[in-house]
């Protein structure tokens, strides 16, 4: 099968090492790819939301699959783009339609489905700028800390948790005027819940499913979770909380309603998603809906799934996935970020990035990187994630850090208490 992955990041140079070992792929390419991916596969220079150049590329190159790893393209159509073009509606699209990636695209459709096909969430209500009033004395009626967060989509940004209703009063007039654009024109006001996160993924034909290895990751940019919010500093599968029983109680609440809801609701889903949970006293809720993986845990998941992906895949796109088995590495595997100094506010690029060659006991998948003058060099906020196997988070984790010092770049960071508060 000759197959094309979108994406530039560590998720996608995961997906593309995990899709390089299948005796089903025959070739690789990924649109527009890292560094990393140009190892793997042929990397393309298309942008991933350049419909027209990647229907141009994919007929000339008979691309039998696209597998879609960011959200962006998903939530622009690209499913349905291909699936309404005569040319193109044979290709095997692995992602949602746009009917489908509205549970990422839309806060306030997620919260309604959910609400719909009564999945454990907390309480909430929608609001614009017409509705102020009414969203003021809502805000009055729940406790600190206040949950805010922008309708649409604002690259990981549009959440804003508050401590004071004075505070959230003065965001959330500020986000219906605009703070992030259209995609703040509603804002969804909720509940704040306590308790620890963890992402479970499921990959669907929109009737069957399978769920995949569990993860945590580790959002802020500081130790023990202090400082700004990042894409992920870390990531670690399996998740000691997310035991049998809670595993149980995630599939028969969350995710068999979800599945279900959709086709009931008649979306076309065939792909990824990632219900970002939180475990509420032993209960666990949905924060929120992703149509895609999450980056950094598939870079700790991919380790963990000993079946070959590109049958899964197949499964999805024939809705047999009920058929294709599949087989999780009951070892533990954790990812550890490097990123460039300043980041997630300014940092530099370009610095050249030293010592992938003596890297051993670790796998590492580029993240911000790109070619410079026949050299690796860093090219993003996060730059590399530092994967390893271990019989225990111990062990894991111990092979990250240590090859973790042997790469060099100058304004190197990473956290070094990955996997600690488990
Ligand atoms: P989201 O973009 O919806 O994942 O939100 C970003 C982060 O904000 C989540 O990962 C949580 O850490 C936090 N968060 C979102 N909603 C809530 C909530 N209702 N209660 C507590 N924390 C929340
Ligand atoms: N790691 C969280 C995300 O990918 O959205």
């Amino acid at each position: 099968m000759k197959i094309l992955l979108l994406g530039s990041g560590g998720r996608e140079h995961s997906l593309a090492w995990k899709i390089a070992q299948s005796t089903k792929t025959e070739k690789l390419f990924i649109a527009p790819g890292n560094a990393g991916t140009a190892n793997i596969g042929e990397n393309v220079s298309i942008q991933v939301d350049d419909f027209l150049s990647l229907k141009t590329f994919v007929l000339e190159q008979h691309i039998d699959m696209i597998v879609v790893g960011p959200e962006d393209p998903l939530v622009k159509g690209i499913y349905d783009e291909f699936k309404n073009d005569e040319k193109t509606k044979h290709i095997a699209i692995i992602g949602p339609s746009k009917a489908g990636a509205v549970l990422e695209g839309s806060k306030d459709f997620a919260k309604a489905f959910m609400l719909r096909h009564n999945i454990p969430t907390a309480r909430y209500r929608t609001f614009n700028a017409s509705e102020i009033k009414e969203a003021f004395a809502f805000l009055e009626t729940l406790k600190a800390p206040y949950v805010l967060k922008a309708d649409g989509l604002c690259a990981g940004k549009g959440v804003l948790i508050l401590q004071t209703l004075e505070e959230a009063k003065q965001e959330l007039k500020g986000m219906l005027d605009g703070m992030f654009g259209n995609a703040s024109a509603k804002v969804v006001i909720e509940e704040f819940l306590s308790g620890i996160e963890c992402s479970v993924f499921v990959l669907t034909d929109g009737k069957n499913y399978k769920i995949l290895p569990e993860a945590k990751d580790y959002k802020r940019i500081g130790e023990h979770d202090t400082g700004l919010n990042t894409g992920g500093m870390g990531s670690i599968s399996p998740v000691p909380f997310a035991t049998e029983e809670w595993m149980k109680k995630v599939e028969e609440r969350i995710i068999r309603p979800t599945i279900q809801g959709l086709a009931a609701e008649k979306i076309d889903y065939k792909g990824f998603i990632f219900f970002g949970l939180i475990n509420v006293e032993g209960e666990p809720m949905v924060i929120e809906y992703n149509c895609r993986m999450g980056d950094p845990e598939t870079e700790s998941v991919m380790l963990r799934i000993k079946s070959d992906i590109v049958d899964l895949f197949e499964g999805v796109a024939e809705g047999n996935l009920n058929q294709r088995p599949i087989i999780f590495d009951e070892r533990t595997a954790v990812c550890v970020m490097l990123v460039s100094g300043g980041y997630p506010q300014s940092y530099q690029k370009g610095y050249i990035i030293n010592g992938l060659d003596q890297v051993r006991d670790s796998i590492v998948f580029h993240s911000g990187t790109a070619f410079s003058e026949g050299k690796i060099v860093t090219a993003g906020g996060r730059v590399l994630a530092v994967s390893s196997y271990g019989k225990d988070k111990e062990e894991a984790l111990r092979k990250s850090f240590e090859e973790a010092n042997k790469i060099q770049f100058t304004d190197k960071y990473f956290r070094s208490d990955i996997g600690q508060d488990l």
